[in-house]
């Protein structure tokens, strides 16, 4: 796992960019997975700079992680509202290389097997970006005794709710469900970004990087089993 130390949010996230920026110039058919979460939110606005700069998005094909059950995709709190707003709008990559989980589908596992499919024909991701929950989730894979390999249907935590009431107007609005990549689609990326941004991350931060550990119960604290990640972490997060 190599560790970046960044001053501040700013820098965190125009580092990502670099290494997303990178992997899309070697190659234009990059297959790119993609987060939500505030945290990613600079990387994409340095990315929209990129491609107005004259960096080519025609080709590359993205996957994101997750997506809340209930929402429709015009939803103003779905992941795939979100997306669009934040990135797929301001960049010219073709609506039919955009891939996000269906979260108001009449049948949400079969939802989560056939997204687990694609993803497996796609080839696999290039680079995947990640955040990381409050209580260490990555995606909506939330601390437990076990967690699952594949594409699956959530519970929510409170801590969770919680924490994403703020994009909601009130906590009883938050879904109580998602549909998620599993550790293992996570896994198969071939890069993984994980990004670490601010106070409120510092105790998940800390067992990550300074514990020498892992468990089920922090999740991201599993990526040190995958053989490329980079974490980009902010002083905020990181402390002295
Ligand atoms: C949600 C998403 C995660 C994201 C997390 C943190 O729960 N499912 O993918 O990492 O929020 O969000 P933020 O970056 O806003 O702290």
């Amino acid at each position: 796992m190599k560790v970046i130390k960044t001053q501040n949010y700013e820098t965190l996230s125009k580092e990502a960019a670099k290494i997303f920026i990178e992997i899309i110039k070697k190659n234009d058919k990059a297959v790119l997975g993609l987060a939500t979460g505030s945290t990613p939110v600079g990387m994409y606005k340095e990315l929209i700079e990129a491609n107005k700069n004259g960096l080519d998005f025609s080709k590359v094909t993205t996957f994101n992680l997750d997506e809340y059950i209930g929402l429709s995709k015009d939803h103003d709190q779905s992941y795939d509202y979100f997306m669009h707003d934040n990135l797929f709008n301001h960049v010219n990559i073709p609506e039919e290389n955009i891939h996000l989980p269906k979260g108001d589908g009449e049948n949400p596992e079969e939802d989560a097997k056939k997204y687990e499919n694609m993803l497996k024909e796609s080839g696999g991701v290039d680079i995947q970006v990640l955040g990381i929950g409050v209580n260490g989730h990555i995606a909506f894979n939330e601390p437990a005794e076990e967690l699952k390999v594949e594409t699956n249907i959530v519970n929510l935590t409170e801590s969770t709710i919680e924490a994403n009431a703020r994009f909601f107007n009130s906590e009883k609005d938050v879904p109580t469900k998602a549909i998620t990549m599993g550790m293992g689609s996570i896994f198969s990326a071939k890069k993984i970004l994980l990004l670490i941004s601010g106070e409120n991350k510092k105790e998940a931060a800390d067992y990550i990087l300074r514990s020498g550990k892992i468990k089920t119960e922090c999740p991201a604290s599993l990526l040190h089993l995958h053989p490329d990640v980079t974490v980009i972490i902010d002083k905020e997060a990181f402390g002295e």
